[in-house]
């Protein structure tokens, strides 16, 4: 009982410093950290085409709001580099940066504009592009190559065996890289995060819907696993969200 009071108080706006002023390091005037985790060092880079060379699809808002399911069952069609671009510029691209890594403008909202997130994907079915895990940098809409090694068992038990997922073009892994946003909210944050991460999976829901492909959010997973998929440290990053999209 005790543990599900502790989580109910996490889920309410109930800190003290929500009433007293801020204390983050940002209040005591440390510099803002990068909003972007910067490639390896020598990292193979490829260059997705840019938003403004597709031909994005025309998705009517409405029937995308009211048809969109939880989709679990994928066709096997291969999806395009640019539908992929296309999905990753509806949910993550930088659009905008303000001052020195202040704040940066994506398609989905985020508290203070932090956007303390990472998106890595598992490449399972994309035409151009080969299989395997790909961190997406999104000031310049590059997909940094981590690996081109795709082993369906490490995935299926990374999602705690959920088998639909290797069926999916691509799986979306979204990280936190927490200090992003704590550096500006501090205890405040960690409430603000999760309730960001909902809005990247809606995204993304209604992305795929324009390109005849769906997607199905993923909350059960191996925390360890899916963090070894990227060879994230799971203390300053770890896996937070995980979201398969495939053709219909
Ligand atoms: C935060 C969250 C976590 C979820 N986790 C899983 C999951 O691990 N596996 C799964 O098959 N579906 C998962 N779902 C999908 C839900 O089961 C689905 O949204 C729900 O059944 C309603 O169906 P609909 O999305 O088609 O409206 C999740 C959905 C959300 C929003």
């Amino acid at each position: 009982m005790k543990n599900i009071e502790f989580n109910r108080n996490f889920m309410k706006a109930n800190y003290d410093s929500w009433k007293k002023p801020s204390s983050s390091d940002q209040m005591i005037g440390k510099p803002a950290p990068p909003l972007q985790k910067a490639p390896k060092q020598n990292a193979d880079l490829i260059s997705l085409p840019m938003p403004s060379d597709l031909e994005i699809p025309h998705v009517d808002l409405y029937k995308a709001l009211v048809e969109r399911r939880s989709v679990r069952q994928y066709s096997g069609k291969t999806m395009t580099l640019g539908e992929l671009s296309y999905l990753l510029d509806s949910t993550c691209r930088i659009q905008k940066v303000l001052g020195d890594n202040i704040a940066s403008f994506r398609p989905a909202p985020s508290g203070g504009a932090r956007h303390p997130f990472e998106t890595y994907l598992i490449v399972n079915n994309i035409e151009g592009l080969e299989n395997g895990h790909y961190h997406y940098l999104p000031l310049t809409h590059q997909l940094e190559v981590l690996s081109k090694k795709s082993d369906e068992t490490a995935l299926v038990e990374s999602v705690n065996g959920q088998k639909f997922t290797a069926g999916a073009n691509v799986v979306f892994y979204l990280s936190a890289i927490p200090y992003r946003a704590e550096w500006r909210y501090g205890l405040k944050s960690h409430k603000v995060m999760l309730i960001d991460l909902g809005h990247l999976g809606q995204n993304l829901y209604l992305a795929a819907e324009g390109i005849h492909a769906g997607a199905c959010a993923i909350a059960s997973y191996d925390q360890e696993k899916s963090d070894a998929l990227f060879e994230l440290d799971g203390v300053d990053e770890f896996i937070v969200y995980i979201v398969p999209v495939g053709k219909k």
